[in-house]
């Protein structure tokens, strides 16, 4: 079911340090060249109040219980859809978003092992379901990976802002949090594109454009095959 017929919702999602920050910012200006109206957010935050829980959520001094950990992140989205997620796609938009449910299905499911059945209970009651229209997932190696984000958080730590409390976690972890993402993957064909995320960025950046743009003539023509307008060149 299309929930935003108007609207294109993308998500970016991998582990942390995969570099999935950077290929999303590439193609919003890649999109924006092109005249789409695109807005880029992150979970968690996003929002003002986003903002504050994730503050919360990422502060390395705090210790927190795994389902408080997913409460948050279901509050954060929740105002996310309602703020920012929603009004864009009703808008008719192109609404980038860094992680969304899958990231907790990943973290809080597999990571935590709360499971994903429980992730996904709480999805359908606070999202209602709803799922991105495209989710790239940005599949990279987790040692690697992480030592990436770990580096790129003592360089950038600055008095205000400890966001590490996710990097300290076990390699195991990260294991799981991986094996999630790709059997999410599996599951969920027709919305995830699994892209390897070890290439050079612009490797990596040219192959999104490339699925991007395939995605968004479908939706294009699939729109206009519903008002029965005509499209340009045919079926
Ligand atoms: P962030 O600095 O945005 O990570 P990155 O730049 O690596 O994506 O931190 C977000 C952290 O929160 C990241 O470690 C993943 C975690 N997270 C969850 O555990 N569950 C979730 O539902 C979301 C949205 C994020």
């Amino acid at each position: 079911m299309n929930m935003h017929p108007r609207g294109t919702f993308i998500t970016f999602e991998g582990l942390d340090g995969c570099g999935k920050s950077t290929q999303m910012g590439k193609l919003a200006d890649a999109l924006r060249a092109e005249a789409y109206d695109v807005i880029t957010t992150r979970e968690p935050g996003g929002t003002p109040i986003g903002d504050r829980i994730r503050e919360v959520l990422l502060h390395s001094a705090n210790e927190m219980d795994a389902m408080t950990e997913l409460a948050l992140m279901f509050a954060s989205r929740a105002q996310q859809l309602a703020e920012v997620i929603n009004p864009g796609l009703r808008e008719g938009r192109i609404v980038l978003c860094d992680r969304f449910t899958d990231s907790s299905e990943a973290y809080q499911g597999a990571g935590r092992q709360l499971g994903s059945g429980t992730v996904l209970a709480m999805h359908k009651i606070i999202c209602g379901g709803q799922q991105p229209d495209l989710t790239i997932l940005m599949d990279s190696d987790p040692a690697h990976s992480v030592e990436r984000a770990r580096r790129r958080n003592l360089q950038s730590r600055s008095a205000t802002a400890d966001e590490n409390r996710f990097e300290q976690e076990s390699r195991a972890f990260f294991e799981r949090v991986h094996r999630q993402y790709l059997a999410i993957a599996r599951r969920d064909r027709d919305r995830v594109i699994v892209v390897n995320a070890r290439r050079p960025i612009a490797t990596v950046h040219r192959e999104i454009v490339a699925m991007v743009r395939e995605r968004l003539a479908g939706r294009i023509k699939a729109r206009a095959k519903a008002t029965k307008t005509p499209v340009a060149g045919g079926a």
